[in-house]
C-alpha cells in the first residue's frame, strides 16, 4: 500500500507507481477521503498506473468510490462506528475495515476493534479486515475468530527495517508500552492541518501533547507551527508526533518485515491449538 498525502505531486506518484510496479506484486493506494472531497486529481493519477486496490478513509467517499468502481478498482474504507459501516455499505465498498478506536494514526476514537468487528462481521455480505491493536499471533487468531478475513496491520511494523520512518521514531516506539499512546488533535491543530475534529490521532504521549492536553481555548499560532515543523524535520520525538497505536507495547527492536510476518503467521498454531482445546 503507498499511503498517499493530502497532495501528492506527480513526481512523487511516478516514483512511487514506478517502486511498486518494480516490485510485480498486487498494489494499492490509500487516501485521505476529506482531501478528494474537493479534488479527486490525486486518485485518477494514481488509477492510470492501475493499483489492484484503493482506500479511502475518513470523510465522505461517495464521489471517490464511484470513480474507482468506474475504474473496476477494488475499493475499502476504515470505518470507525456504526455511521461509517453503514455508509460504507451505501457506497457499494468492497472490503470493509473495521478500524477500532487502539489503532495508531488518524480515526475514531469510538469503538473497540472487537465490538466494530463484531457489528461488521455481522452484516454477512462484505468481506471484513480487522485492524486496531493488533500486534501478535494472538491477536491476529483472536479477530480470525471474530469473522475478519484478515488483520490490517500498522503500529507493529514501525520498527521494521524497511520502514523509512527516523532512528529516533523508531527507538521511541520501540521503548514505549501499553500505556504510553494518547488520542489527541494537537499535533493537527499545532500544524493547521485541515481534519475535521472527529478524525484525532493516536500516537505517542509526549512533552507536547502533555502540554496541550486541554484543547478547549485552541487558537491557531504560526511561532507553534514553525516549532512543530521544525521537529518533525529533525525528528524530535518530544515535539513531534509518533504515530502509534496500543500495539505499540509489541515492538521490538529494527527486524526485516518477513521475519514479524513470520511472527505473526503463528496464528495458524495458536488456531489449531485453540481448536483442540475448546474441542
Ligand atoms: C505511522 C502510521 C501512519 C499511518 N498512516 C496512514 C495513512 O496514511 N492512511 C491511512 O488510511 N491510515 C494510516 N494509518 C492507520 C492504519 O491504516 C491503520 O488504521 C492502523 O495502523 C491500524 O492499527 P494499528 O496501528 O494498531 O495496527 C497509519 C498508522 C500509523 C501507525
Amino acid at each position: 500500500m503507498i499511503g498517499s498525502p493530502a497532495t501528492p505531486t506527480a513526481d512523487w506518484i511516478e516514483q512511487q507507481t514506478q517502486f511498486v510496479e518494480s516490485l510485480s506484486t498486487p498494489w494499492g493506494v490509500g487516501f485521505m477521503a476529506w482531501a478528494l472531497e474537493t479534488d479527486l486529481s490525486p486518485l485518477e493519477a494514481f488509477l492510470e498506473f492501475g493499483p489492484s486496490l484503493v482506500t479511502l478513509s475518513f470523510g465522505d467517499v461517495t464521489r471517490a468510490a464511484a470513480v474507482a468502481h468506474e475504474a473496476g478498482v477494488l475499493t475499502a474504507m476504515q470505518v470507525g462506528n456504526a455511521a461509517d459501516l453503514e455508509r460504507a455499505m451505501a457506497d457499494d465498498i468492497d472490503i470493509i475495515i473495521a478500524r477500532g478506536a487502539e489503532g495508531g494514526g488518524h480515526g475514531r476514537n469510538e469503538a473497540g476493534t472487537l465490538p466494530l468487528l463484531q457489528l461488521a462481521t455481522a452484516q454477512h455480505q462484505k468481506p471484513v479486515v480487522a485492524a486496531g491493536g493488533i500486534g501478535t499471533a494472538r491477536g491476529i487468531a483472536a479477530v480470525l475468530s471474530a469473522g475478519a478475513e484478515a488483520a490490517w496491520i500498522g503500529t507493529r511494523f514501525l520498527s521494521a527495517a524497511e520502514s523509512s520512518g527516523h532512528g529516533n521514531m523508531k527507538s521511541a516506539a520501540r521503548n514505549a508500552g501499553l500505556d504510553d499512546t494518547i488520542y489527541t488533535r494537537a499535533f493537527d491543530l499545532a500544524q493547521q492541518l485541515p481534519w475535521a475534529p472527529e478524525f484525532g490521532g493516536r500516537a505517542l504521549r509526549n512533552e507536547f501533547s502533555d502540554k496541550h492536553a486541554d484543547l478547549s481555548s485552541w487558537e491557531p499560532n504560526d511561532a507553534l507551527r514553525e516549532q512543530m515543523d521544525q521537529a518533525r524535520s529533525e525528528a524530535l520525538t518530544d515535539i513531534a508526533p509518533v504515530y502509534a497505536g496500543e500495539a505499540v507495547q509489541f515492538v521490538g527492536a529494527e527486524q526485516p518485515a518477513a521475519e514479524i510476518m513470520q511472527e505473526l503467521c503463528g496464528f495458524r498454531q495458536v488456531l489449531g491449538q485453540a481448536a483442540r482445546r475448546f474441542a
